[in-house]
């Protein structure tokens, strides 16, 4: 049976700092993000869901399956979306133009994007995803949620588990949302949006 891996960071841990730390990225993916990975192999062994697609697992699993496999793929696609020399400030192309259209301008967009992860209440994640038509949409998604599950394609996502920020920021979640716009790999996220 095909192990779920471990996804290897696209830079050292020590790459994205000052916005966030090498200890909380060698935390954050060495322990809670492998964590789960364990978790899920030892889940779905002899299962199944066993072999197949995160995705797959996400829109089929229940229960901690479900939570492993959310969090795994959540995870993936956050690690992977930052950068320690961003190419570009702001979204480009099709990406910047739906922004625009949806959100008003680039600034609104963040605003609103910053202001519902610092209100989501609890652990989970905020998200930009596009839905059947391409239109942009922000949503909370609570624990191990995915957008996925709303039918929706997930753009770009920031992580509002304490786990993610509590080493650097402790309680301070609005100025940790607000420092990972200088991290953030727009190419990665115009091409999931592509
Ligand atoms: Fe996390």
């Amino acid at each position: 049976m095909e192990k779920i891996e471990l996804m290897l960071l696209p830079y050292p841990e020590n790459a994205l700092e000052p916005v966030i730390s090498k200890e909380t990225i060698s935390f954050h993916h060495g322990k809670h993000l492998a964590t789960y990975v364990n978790n899920l192999n030892a889940l779905l062994e002899g299962t199944p869901l066993a072999g197949k697609s995160l995705e797959e697992i996400v829109l089929k699993a229940e229960g901690g399956m479900l939570n492993n496999a959310g969090q795994i793929l959540n995870h993936n696609m956050y690690f992977s979306q930052f950068t320690a020399k961003p190419q570009q400030a702001v979204p480009t192309g099709k990406l910047a133009e739906a922004i625009s259209r949806d959100f008003g301008s680039f600034d609104a967009f963040k605003e609103e994007f910053q202001k519902k992860g610092a209100t989501l209440f609890g652990s989970g994640w905020v998200w930009l995803s596009a839905d059947k038509d391409g239109k942009l949409v922000i949503t909370q998604e609570t624990n191990a949620a995915n957008p996925i599950q709303k039918g929706l394609k997930p753009l770009l996502t920031f992580d509002v588990w304490e786990h993610a920020y509590y080493l650097d920021y402790q309680n301070r979640r609005p100025d940790h949302l607000a420092a990972l716009w200088q991290i953030v790999n727009w190419q990665v996220v115009e091409s999931r949006y592509a």
